[in-house]
């Protein structure tokens, strides 16, 4: 069996009792470095694990499809949720082994900007940059949920599409420099959060970095005018 499971954005306190159980029960856990440290302490001693990089994904997922064809317990671990920004390695996964896997949610960066900026679901646009190629139809996507009045959750892409350089995009493309950004950095580590309007976005930030754009906030010359 393997099973692909999102561990959630770095704390081990926010992963599911479904998904601690199948990482306690795995003979080989896959994953990224950072992430398996996360599922580390509750990894059984006696399991295989199988760390890997952008580089030598399609290697050492092909060693987990092996172990699985042996009737090995394999698990992937990506960070927070797979559904989100987490698809691409989910293709690499079911190529290695031929067919369809199941996955396990976790929660998502995503979910942790909602659940600290309170903003809805149903009124916010997520998209990611965070992928190989191009961009350009992912970017026109964020310029018509902002223009549709909906909030944004954007992940940027290290390094070339980072918080800043979204700015800039969006501030080059008629955004209103108005639009209130919080920018998330580390959820659930050693967080931090800056917040202010999108012309004032010029900092750097670490990889491990997500962006909330909020709908316009109303002038207050147009509060009551209706
Ligand atoms: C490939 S995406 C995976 C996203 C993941 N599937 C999710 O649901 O959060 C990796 C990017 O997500 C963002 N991210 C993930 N965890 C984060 C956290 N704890 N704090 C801030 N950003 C995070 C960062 O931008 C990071 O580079």
């Amino acid at each position: 069996m393997i099973t692909v499971i999102g561990v959630g954005p770095g704390d081990l306190g926010y992963l599911s009792l479904r998904a601690a159980a199948l990482f306690g029960e795995a003979d080989v856990v896959a994953g990224f470095d950072a992430v398996v440290d996360v599922v580390r302490p509750i990894i059984q001693p006696a399991a295989q694990v199988i760390t890997m990089g952008y580089r030598d994904q399609t290697e050492k997922l092909s060693e987990v499809a092996n172990a699985h064809r042996e009737g090995k317990r394999c698990v992937v671990a990506l960070m927070g949720d797979v559904h989100f920004s987490g698809f691409q390695l989910l293709e690499r996964v079911e190529r290695a082994c031929g067919h369809p896997v199941e996955t396990i949610p976790g929660i998502s960066s995503a979910q942790m900007v909602a659940s600290r900026a309170k903003v809805c679901f149903d009124e916010t646009t997520f998209i990611t940059f965070h992928r190989r190629g191009d961009l350009e139809p992912f970017k026109s996507h964020l310029l018509h949920a902002l223009a549709d009045g909906r909030n944004a959750i954007v992940i940027p892409r290290p390094w070339d599409f980072m918080p800043k350089d979204i700015a800039c995009y969006l501030l080059e493309n008629g955004v209103s420099p108005r639009h209130p950004v919080e920018v998330f950095e580390k959820l659930t580590g050693d967080e931090t959060v800056w917040k202010g309007a999108l012309d004032e976005l010029v900092l750097e930030f670490s990889d491990m970095s997500i962006m909330l754009v909020l709908t316009l906030e109303p002038m207050p010359s147009q509060i009551g005018s209706n």
